[in-house]
């Protein structure tokens, strides 16, 4: 059991989402505040002076004005494009054609698959990421590399291995049998081991045959337990794609539903071009929807409608989409969930953008009871935020009269020099 600590500095949690209820009954905001950390959990969330004097032989942190809160939860990124990243001049299949698939064909080699997970997991924490559900490649060793480096370090994470048996490169092909097989096998090796979670990873419709859907569906109903991932309705040349490969499916929803891969612990990357009856269908069933703005605006694929997917109730997660999307900080994603929102007619509150970053992401990953909250009892991932991390933003903070005038400027203009620490799983040692 590790020593406990006592962390002081102004809180930020969540005693309900703020897209449901007005920000006092949402938001659970200590100007001086403290959180009590000790065995890997948060022990305690309060005002900092009451926290010390019940315990006054506990080492202490001073964070001063800095803002704690939960560490970042990214719902949707691809570990082996981190090499890729911001790679210019094409839209999603040139995309995937000219630079994704070159780079997911190195990760057959377990060594470089280790480096890149290190370097992934380095340059994550930098920017206050503690929890990822990340894509690997078809390659079991890519799923190995990424679940070792983040069993080292502690990290709540969900991975799986990426299936592909047709439309992509020989290299990068596996079939409906070993795509079930490998899968299986890789659930067996890491599901439920430490803090890692295996998600089922059909790549998306156009890259698997209906038998691997049906392989992988039938793989989802025997690990119910399972989270399963992938992309829908992303750009419309892809839709288009899609409807021809499945002549008789009723939309890209469909192409997943027919073969069981539709349910609750379903996570699909990007849900932008939507029609009406997916829309439905997702929320009937209470699908998780993960907005990826940096990757929508960046490889050009359209304006996810916040605004009216929140009010329809959807289950909504934020995520980077590496290396489709631009920059590996939460912070800079929620300034492109801003400015997307925006360009719908919905301004979203600073308040709204964390909790996407945080509560919203843990909840589409069904891990609202352990991650993501300032909450006695979850696990202790944090991040603490400096206010004031550039002469830029410092010189917009001082003029803030509220918290949250306080925190806008560094959702808009910071980056990793605003993330002042991060703790995982009670540690901030790596
Ligand atoms: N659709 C299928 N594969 C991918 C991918 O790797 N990135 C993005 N952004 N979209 C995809
Ligand atoms: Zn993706």
């Amino acid at each position: 059991m590790s020593e406990q600590v006592l962390l002081l500095g102004q809180t930020l949690g969540f005693a309900a989402n703020p897209f449901d209820l007005p920000l006092d009954e949402a938001v659970i905001h200590h100007r001086r505040g403290g959180v009590l950390v000790g065995g890997g959990k948060i022990l305690a969330v309060g005002d900092r002076d009451e926290l010390k004097q019940q315990h006054p032989q506990t080492k202490t942190v001073d964070y001063g004005e800095k803002l704690i809160t939960a560490g970042f939860v990214d719902a949707h990124v691809h570990y082996p494009q981190t090499g890729i990243i911001a790679s210019w001049g094409k839209r999603l299949i040139d995309w995937l054609n000219s630079y994704t698939f070159p780079e997911e064909m190195r990760f057959h080699d377990a060594d470089y698959a280790a480096d890149i997970a290190k370097l992934y997991f380095n340059l994550t924490r930098s920017h206050g990421v503690t929890t990822m559900v990340s894509y690997c490649t078809i390659h079991p060793e890519s799923v190995d590399a990424f679940f070792n480096e983040a069993q080292m370090r502690n990290q709540r994470v969900v991975a799986g291995k990426t299936c592909m048996d047709r439309n992509a490169p020989g290299g990068l092909r596996d079939t409906a049998q070993s795509a079930y097989d490998d899968s299986k096998a890789l659930i067996g090796k890491w599901h439920g081991l430490d803090r890692l979670s295996y998600a089922i990873t059909p790549r998306f419709s156009p890259t698997s045959t209906p038998e691997q859907l049906r392989a992988l569906g039938d793989l989802w109903t025997e690990h119910p337990e399972c989270l399963m991932q992938t992309h829908l309705s992303e750009q419309t040349d892809e839709i288009d794609w899609v409807l021809g490969l499945y002549p008789e499916a009723r939309d890209y929803l469909d192409t997943y539903e027919m073969f069981g891969l539709l349910g609750e612990k379903g996570l699909y990357g990007h849900a932008i071009h939507l029609q009406d009856r997916e829309r439905a269908r997702l929320k009937e069933v209470g699908a998780g929807l993960i907005h990826c703005p940096t990757s929508n605006t960046f490889i050009g694929s359209g304006l996810f409608d916040m605004g009216g997917l929140m009010a329809e109730g959807q289950r909504v997660g934020l995520a980077t989409d590496t290396g489709g999307g631009s920059s590996f900080s939460m912070l800079r994603t929620m300034a492109a969930a801003y400015e997307v929102a925006h360009l719908r007619h919905t301004s979203l509150h600073a308040a709204q953008l964390i909790w996407l970053a945080t509560a919203g992401s843990a909840a589409a990953l069904h891990m609202e009871n352990k991650i993501g909250n300032l909450t006695p009892g979850l696990e202790a991932d944090l991040v603490v935020l400096d206010l004031a991390s550039t002469p830029d933003i410092a010189q917009r903070t001082a003029r803030a009269d509220d918290l949250w005038e306080a925190l806008f400027p560094t959702i808009m203009m910071g980056d990793d020099r605003a993330i002042a620490d991060v703790w995982i799983n009670g540690s901030n040692q790596i």
